[in-house]
């Protein structure tokens, strides 16, 4: 017979749950490969439901089932029965307990979702379906339950043993074993259930909330780290006050726990009271950690900490809604970051992060609405745009009803919906009624994909002193956004906006247009002069605007815009254009037709001491490779790759003096902090770096290798690191050894070195990532270390996407091996091939030839096995 291929889950089939769990009692006798868990469930049926099934069906992956008892008494063979995914049992009683007793082998765990092990440390992951490796359960979202679990342990190995909650009962056992109760008071679907047992360092605090608890704050971690975690502990209590000063959100727990772990698939997990931790997104001090490391660190520390509202307090009925959840938290803890620190520099970098990560998944095989309709694997779907996209979403509707009005929309939110798992139409449904607005048009968010364009065009009527703005919406789904608008005079002035009387546009008073209609035109009044036109402000809607701006106008606006966002894209604008021009020719010609008036304006630029130098280093920066290749029909890596060199080479050469006082002044060596000045600093003069590198200049060399040994931070090495290593200067080879002798205990700093060498542009990258791959500090079971080597070379365009097509059929082997270790790991690589279908013919055939490769891999798994089949459909 005929296997099947893997079931599609939809979004329509949504059908709430025969059976309820109300409690749950877990008992873990841990083992390293043997653990034994017994789970006493409380199920009755669901009241709510017309039809009663006589059928309890329990979800359950890589168990191995002992027992099960149904209301004490032991169910025989002919009582239930057991597939590779579920359990069947029949019952006609309305309540009733169940016990089910399985045995699982944590150390075999490579997948790392369920209980498993990282290095000598027990710990969990749930989100989204772990528990059914832990235990059968019905393993879906709005199934909440109230959890006691006790842990029992070797209390040597295992001197702490922590669970969600708080601590109720502990003692000592036989045979040197010890255990510990945790209870948790709240309601919780299955996902957030959380373990952790070792032998581990811990970083206590204490947190006073408004009301005057004490919160038991405590960071764990493996021992001899204490000291690294003092930066997240820090940001922990920032984001415990922000949430009370900004949402009027308290912790509702007295302990709030968080452990780190090296083996982890994502930055990190909010279970609740006992988030868990990729090591990465804890540890830091200066010798080891980035300043982009520690901007992470606080910003991943404080979304988990929201979650415990947006999540947890309200979670999701079912896993189509991730984005009710993950959206509205990532708007959080952008929205923390920007009042932390500059909010025009985290909206450049939260925007970049958005057209470098979402936008291309948008426009790939992967694309899905932020609300998707059906899935394969559910893993699949931890994504740029549920995440990102979803972010922009919320904040278009904070845009659109103002901070207050966005408040008063939270505020109605938890009213209605604390302990329940709901629906983002719930999550609309609370905005519109806080509001008194009607969100029904903008709901085609949640449906709609594809990054929405628009077509601008504008004209100045010098007699009637008129501006005349024409939005046209082109994507198939008319959507609702708002659109932040200005008009500058010749003198750098905003111009205030006044349209005719009969039109009313509410949001006018901010620069914002209200857009609703397939096609709209606004006429400005009272202009007396041709105003410069800026458009999209602060990325008000996370759109593409198709919009012939003259050089004049952009320059302009790079020089004179009020909205500092504006100012950087205009930057952006007008290098992308100069680079894509030339692209074809640039392989023949090897040289770019550069205006000189851009030239000037970027020389204006580096010359402006008034400016903030973070601010200053992301409107110097020439966009991407993987934002220029957005624009192409057919991708050009080469040509992208060169052009964008050479266009940093003119500018390098043209101001070299300039760059090199600017490069000098800023290499001071000073007392390291992170203070927002320092920070701004070090990204400013490490970006001046990275364009005297093009010259590729023998004395330019020296000056980077002095700031690689002169480093008192990580943030000066890595940035003196990665330009050494991507030239073809012969000083590389002393620092990256230099590097490795030093660090190569450290994993975590070596994933820099990992992911610096595999990035590289050099020759000889290819034959470089194997030997990296013999390095002794290679670890085929550590997803961040995969990542660093793998995940750096498939987004290394020149190298992946090579003639000989040697780079698709690396990374396809990859995919394979890896999958059999852990599938999140090989799907997030086999994403990487989302160029296929613009690739240039006979890269395209070589590519196809290793995804069907992949596709035909016996055993391959469904996480993979989705992604290449959407590639190759
Ligand atoms: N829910 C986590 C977060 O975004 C992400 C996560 C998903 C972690 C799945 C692990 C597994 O905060
Ligand atoms: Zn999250």
């Amino acid at each position: 017979m005929k296997e099947s291929g893997p079931r599609i889950v939809k979004l329509e089939e949504y059908a709430p749950s025969p059976f309820l769990v109300t409690d749950v009692f877990l008992t873990f006798d841990l083992d390293e490969t043997k653990t034994l868990v017994k789970s006493l469930l409380k199920i009755k049926r669901n009241e709510d439901l017309q039809e009663s099934a006589n059928q309890l069906i329990l979800d359950g992956q890589n168990l191995k089932l002992i027992s099960l008892k149904l209301d004490g008494e032991f169910l025989t063979k002919d009582q239930f029965s057991l597939t590779s995914e579920k359990l069947y049992i029949s019952v006609s009683k309305k309540s009733f307990s169940l016990e089910i007793e399985t045995e699982i082998n944590p150390a075999a765990n490579t997948a790392l979702q369920g209980l498993y092990r990282s290095g000598n440390i027990f710990c969990t992951q749930n989100e989204p379906e772990g528990f059914r490796r832990i235990t059968y359960f019905i393993d879906r979202p709005d199934i909440m339950a109230k959890y006691s679990t006790k842990i029992i342990a070797d209390k040597k190995l295992c001197p702490v043993l922590l669970s969600n909650g708080n601590p109720v009962k502990s003692g000592d056992l036989d045979n040197g074993k010890h255990f510990v109760e945790w209870h948790d008071p709240f309601f919780k679907p299955s996902y957030l259930f959380a373990l952790v047992a070792g032998d581990l360092g811990l970083l206590k605090d204490k947190f006073i909330t408004k009301s005057k608890r004490v919160i038991d704050l405590r960071i764990y971690s493996d021992k001899g780290n204490e000291d690294k975690c003092t930066f997240a502990m820090e940001s922990l209590k920032k984001a415990m006050k922000w949430d009370e000063d900004t949402f009027g959100l308290e912790y509702d727990l007295d302990i709030y726990m968080i452990v780190a772990v090296d083996a982890f698939n994502m930055g990190a997990m909010e279970n609740k009271g006992l988030n868990i931790f990729n090591s990465s997104a804890v540890l830091a001090n200066p010798d080891i950690a980035t300043d982009d490391n520690y901007h992470r660190i606080e910003s991943i520390i404080a979304h988990e900490y929201f979650h415990n509202w947006t999540g947890n307090r309200v979670t999701c009925r079912d896993w189509f809604q991730l984005t009710l959840k993950e959206g509205l938290t990532v708007f959080r803890d952008q929205e923390f970051s920007s009042d932390l620190h500059s909010r025009p520099v985290q909206r450049i970098r939260d925007v970049q992060s958005l057209k470098e990560r979402q936008f291309p998944e948008d426009d790939g095989p992967t694309a899905h609405p932020i609300r998707p309709s059906s899935y394969m694997e559910i893993n699949n779907f931890y994504t740029a745009t549920i995440y990102e996209k979803g972010a922009e979403v919320i904040r278009m509707i904070h845009t659109l009803v103002g901070p207050s009005g966005f408040r008063r929309g939270m505020d109605k939110y938890f009213e209605l919906f604390d302990g329940k798992a709901v629906t983002t139409e719930d999550f609309i449904h609370s905005m519109e009624v806080a509001n008194n607005i009607d969100l029904t048009q903008f709901k085609n968010w949640y449906s709609q994909f594809g990054t929405p364009r628009i077509e601008v065009e504008s004209s100045f009527d010098e007699k009637q002193k008129t501006f005349n703005l024409n939005i046209k919406q082109l994507s198939p789904e008319t959507l609702h956004f708002p659109l932040k608008v200005g008009l500058i005079d010749q003198n750098g002035k905003e111009i205030s906006l006044s349209l005719p009387k009969e039109e009313t546009n509410l949001l006018l008073k901010k620069g914002i247009l209200e857009i609703k209609k397939r096609e709209e035109s606004f006429q400005f009044k009272n202009i007396n002069k041709k105003p410069f036109l800026s458009i999209n402000r602060d990325f008000s809607a996370p759109i593409k605007i198709n919009w012939n701006p003259s050089m004049e106008n952009q320059i302009f606006l790079l020089t004179h815009d009020s909205n500092g966002f504006n100012r950087y894209e205009a930057a952006q604008d007008l290098a992308n254009k100069i680079i894509q021009k030339e692209i074809g020719s640039i392989h023949a010609h090897e040289t770019l037709d550069i205006p000189e008036e851009y030239i000037e304006a970027f020389g204006t630029l580096l010359g402006d001491n008034s400016i903030d130098p973070f601010f200053k280093s992301l409107c110097l920066q020439i966009p991407s490779e993987g934002v220029l290749l957005q624009d192409q029909e057919v991708y050009d890596f080469d040509g992208t790759h060169l052009s964008r060199n050479f266009l940093k080479k003119v500018l390098a050469k043209t101001y070299k003096k300039k760059i090199l006082t600017l490069y000098k002044k800023l290499s001071v060596n000073k007392k390291y902090t992170l203070a927002s000045k320092d920070v701004g600093n070090r990204a400013l003069k490490n970006t001046l770096m990275s364009f005297l590198m093009c010259l590729e200049e023998e004395e330019i060399y020296e000056l980077i290798k002095e700031q690689f040994d002169q480093a008192n931070n990580m943030t000066d090495k890595v940035a003196a690191l990665q330009c050494l290593v991507y030239s073809n200067s012969p000083l590389k080879r002393p620092a990256l050894d230099t590097f490795y002798l030093h660090w190569n205990k450290n994993h975590l700093v070596m994933e820099k070195w990992f992911a610096i060498q595999a990035s590289s542009p050099q020759q000889n990258t290819y034959t470089k990532v194997y030997e990296l791959e013999e390095s002794a500090v290679y670890d085929k079971r550590i997803p961040n270390i995969v990542r660093a080597l793998w995940g750096s070379f498939s987004s290394n365009y020149v190298h992946f996407h090579h003639k000989s097509g040697r780079g698709y059929s690396l990374i396809a082997k990859k995919i394979i091996e890896l999958d059999s270790i852990n599938p999140q790991v090989s799907s997030a690589l086999a994403k990487t091939f989302r160029h296929y279908k613009k690739l240039m013919p006979e890269n395209k055939r070589l590519m196809q030839l290793e995804l069907e490769k992949i596709r035909n891999h016996v055993g391959i798994s469904k996480n993979v096995l989705e992604i290449v089949a959407k590639t190759l459909t």
